[in-house]
């Protein structure tokens, strides 16, 4: 048989099976869950435990999950919905949907790009993308590769000084709007990553030249109690923000009805509902179960935002229907962009676009100012 390794057939042959890198054409996906396990066969175990981990036993991220399969539909019938608007506002700011692309850190452990091709992604779609303070690339250079239009998340620190100096920054690079994260006082227990400790920690995929490697978020490994900078922050930094953002200030990560009052009374532009997408406090709710309260807590006053599990157009039409101003997908995009980059991503939000477009027509609501309390049964527990 040794005269066979020489041959052209054999060589061809073992081409044909290497189907290592053969993934299914982008319109043959169906949902955005079948871009996850496309991400996890392209980027290291660290990466992919990096975004789809939660903390402890990950029961807040799975509650996320189960909470829409409590509440159902009351659609309605005889309506015209034969043409269907799902665009709105925020800020002044017209959006192809209510659909908005969460922070998330380092997006170069999911594509070489990273948010280069994110922002293009959702440019495309024409909605906001927030960027994280911890992203692979520098926030004037996603600034300038963007076609729509960006939001910054904060993490207050590691100074005030400095924390100033990023925000004019980011809304020097066209940031709209920033999203001060609160959920995150300390490091969390992510048992994922330190069962991982071994290897290296999650790295930046290379591109075809070798790519840029950027030191990318890590966990003390093993785990340390471990205070960040925002641990000392208090409703008072809203006054300070407020003197020099210029731009609309919203508090992200708010669950209780208290803490949306005090948004509301400290001068935030809005709040963003959110358990981190169960990757800080275990045993947080999930945030379309608190939804209610925060909502008559801020009765109407500035836009209430939420993110955390959502996957669905009928998990966002839920969520609207209790009255969220709009939805923020996290780990959906970064499926979609290290799937199949720019493309991947606004794949992802066109899904979740004609998604929730089917469920709003299904259920009577022609456009998001039809939809109302009344669209949506709650179950009691
Ligand atoms: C990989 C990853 C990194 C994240 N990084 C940040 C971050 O830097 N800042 C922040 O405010 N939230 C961050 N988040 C939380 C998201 O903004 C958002 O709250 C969460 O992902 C929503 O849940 P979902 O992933 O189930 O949609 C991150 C989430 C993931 C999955």
């Amino acid at each position: 048989m040794m005269w066979m390794a020489g041959s052209p057939l054999l060589r061809a042959q073992e081409v044909l099976g290497d189907t290592r890198d053969r993934f299914p054409p982008l319109e043959d996906l169906v949902n955005v869950f079948e871009f996850e396990p496309i991400l996890k066969s392209k980027v290291p175990k660290n990466n992919y435990d990096f975004i789809a981990g939660g903390v402890d036993a990950e029961w807040t991220l799975r509650r996320n999950r189960e909470s829409f399969d409590r509440i159902t539909f009351r659609p309605r019938f005889m309506r015209d919905v034969s043409k269907m608007d799902v665009s709105t506002e925020l800020f002044g700011q017209k959006i192809s949907m209510p659909i908005l692309i969460a922070p998330t850190a380092g997006h170069q452990l999911a594509h070489e790009q990273g948010e280069l091709a994110t922002a293009r992604g959702a440019g495309q779609m024409q909605t906001i993308m927030a960027v994280s303070t911890n992203s692979s690339y520098p926030i004037d250079k996603i600034g300038a590769a963007a076609t729509g239009p960006l939001w910054f998340q904060l993490y207050v620190g590691p100074d005030w000084e400095g924390t100033q100096e990023r925000v004019e920054r980011a809304v020097g690079a066209g940031c709209k709007a920033v999203c001060i994260t609160v959920d995150s006082a300390y490091n969390s227990h992510r048992e994922r990553l330190l069962r991982n400790r071994s290897s290296a920690g999650p790295v930046a995929v290379p591109g075809p030249g070798g790519g840029r490697r950027r030191a990318q978020p890590r966990e003390p490994l093993p785990y340390k109690l471990q205070a960040q900078f925002t641990a000392n922050l208090t409703w008072s930094f809203l006054d300070e923000i407020n003197k020099y953002a210029k731009v609309p200030v919203l508090i992200k990560g708010i669950l209780t009805a208290e803490d949306a009052k005090l948004a509301v009374d400290r001068g935030a532009a809005g709040v963003v509902v959110s358990n981190h997408g169960g990757r800080y406090l275990e045993y947080a709710p999930s945030t379309i179960e608190v939804l209610p309260e925060i909502v008559e807590a801020v009765g109407g006053k500035i836009p209430v935002l939420i993110d955390s599990g959502f996957r669905r157009g009928t998990d966002i039409l839920k969520a609207l229907a209790i009255g969220a101003k709009a939805v923020l997908v996290g780990r959906p995009p970064l499926w979609g962009l290290g799937a199949y980059g720019e493309a991947g991503v606004a794949k992802v939000l066109e899904l979740l676009q004609s998604e929730l477009a089917l469920a709003m027509g299904l259920t009577g609501a022609a456009n998001l100012a039809a939809i109302d309390r009344k669209l949506v049964r709650i179950d009691a527990r």
